[in-house]
């Protein structure tokens, strides 16, 4: 069966001689604004935006000249950036004037943990969709991902010994597939092609407890991935169960590359720029720092466990809260081990997980990021707020 290859090289006809990362800075003030009351994480992320742009200023300032063109969408777009790093236009941190009110009315992808279901078999069924989803305030994107969630797809949580029953069914133009991590399959036969207008299903057993990511598998997979084709399938242990927490919540990073600034009209895949590792936007399920405009929640003493899934396609994500350490690390999400304990920061692969249990007593704001910082510079940064917290936004 043959796949088409629905890659969007870019047009590089973007004006390089404004090489100004007013968008990054734009999104520094947006998360600033949010965390007003986090006076450290507000340095922080300024501090880091700076560096970002004086980093694009030099990268732009010694780009070859190029076209005198200016870009057609920068009409009301008010805030886009456009800096060119190697030849590659990034379009990081682009955002509108009322970025703040986008932000607060944004509806977050759902992190707590759904119930898994009863019974022996759990049935479950994803449909892909073309379809324009938002990824930061304001910044759309055209993408194939899946009917109810868009990107990242539903969470799955099965229990371990329970028979997955996967129908994949394709509502787009183009061939798809999916490809579980957590199954010990033949690929050929259960990951295969399914054409546009198809359904297809296939069984596994989850025997293998922990947190793995779902994807297309499609070629050429890095732009499946890319375009939002990803999730995060969890198998709770069954045989040696994990202790008791008191609140969980599921985790997916995964970095965007974008061919226009998504403002005007939505941004479709730069293959270049995923080639590359350039992304513009790197998120916690999918949009840019919505944990920040409505954290995630706990109650001081309480035990929250984070299942992790770095979906890439090309980053690592290194788990970091900040303010406390990982009580416990089930680094790779190795759930069959004992876990390390009062660890820093533990790294996520692409196309691997992590499961992270934290403790905190002491109300306040704690971010959690991946700590490698360029990565929350564009976007990967949410907050988990323990206990009544005065000043920030709640809704
Ligand atoms: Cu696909
Ligand atoms: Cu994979």
């Amino acid at each position: 069966m043959s796949t088409t290859t629905h890659s969007h090289l870019p047009s590089r006809h973007h004006h390089s001689d404004s090489p100004s990362g007013a968008g990054i800075a734009a999104l520094a003030v947006l998360l600033g604004v949010i965390v007003a009351v986090l006076s450290f994480g507000v340095v922080v992320l300024v501090k880091v935006a700076d560096d970002a742009r004086d980093d694009a200023n030099r990268a732009a300032a010694g780009a070859p000249a190029a076209e005198t063109a200016a870009p057609a969408t920068h009409d009301h777009a008010s805030h886009a950036a456009a800096a060119s790093i190697g030849g590659l236009t990034s379009f990081a941190g682009a955002a509108p004037e009322n970025a703040a009110d986008i932000a607060a009315a944004h509806t977050p992808y759902d992190a707590a943990m759904p119930a898994a279901p009863a019974g022996p078999v759990a049935q479950v069924h994803l449909t892909l969709k073309d379809m324009t989803v938002e990824i930061a305030p304001g910044v759309k994107y055209q993408s194939w991902s899946f009917d109810g969630t868009g990107a990242p797809g539903p969470v799955i949580h099965v229990r371990q010994g329970q028979t997955v029953h996967m129908t994949l069914t394709n509502g787009g133009t183009i061939p798809h597939s999916i490809d579980f991590h957590a199954a010990r399959i033949a690929p050929n036969k259960a990951f295969k092609d399914v054409l546009p207008n198809q359904s297809f299903s296939f069984s596994f057993v989850a025997n293998d407890p922990g947190v793995y990511m779902y994807h297309c598998g499609t070629k050429p997979v890095l732009a499946h991935i890319a375009n939002g084709m990803y999730g995060a399938i969890v198998v709770e242990p069954v045989a040696k169960p994990l202790p008791k927490v008191d609140r969980e919540y599921v985790l997916v990073s995964s970095e965007w590359y974008l061919n226009g600034d998504g403002l005007t009209a939505p941004a479709q895949l730069d293959m270049a720029k995923a080639h590359a590792s350039l992304p513009d936007w790197v998120t916690w399920n999918g949009y840019a720092g919505q944990y920040v405009a409505h954290p995630l929640t706990a109650d001081p003493g309480e035990t929250v466990r984070f299942w992790v899934v770095a979906a890439g396609p090309s980053f690592d994500t290194d788990f970091h809260v900040v303010g406390t350490l990982l009580d416990r690390a089930w680094v790779n999400a190795d759930v069959t081990s004992p876990p390390q304990q009062n660890v820093q920061t533990v790294s996520v692969p692409a196309g691997g997980g992590g499961v992270f249990d934290v403790k905190i007593d002491e109300p306040g704001l704690y971010p959690f990021v991946s700590h490698s910082f360029a990565s929350v510079d564009l976007g990967q940064v949410g907050l988990l707020k323990v206990g009544k917290v005065e000043g920030t936004m709640s809704h």
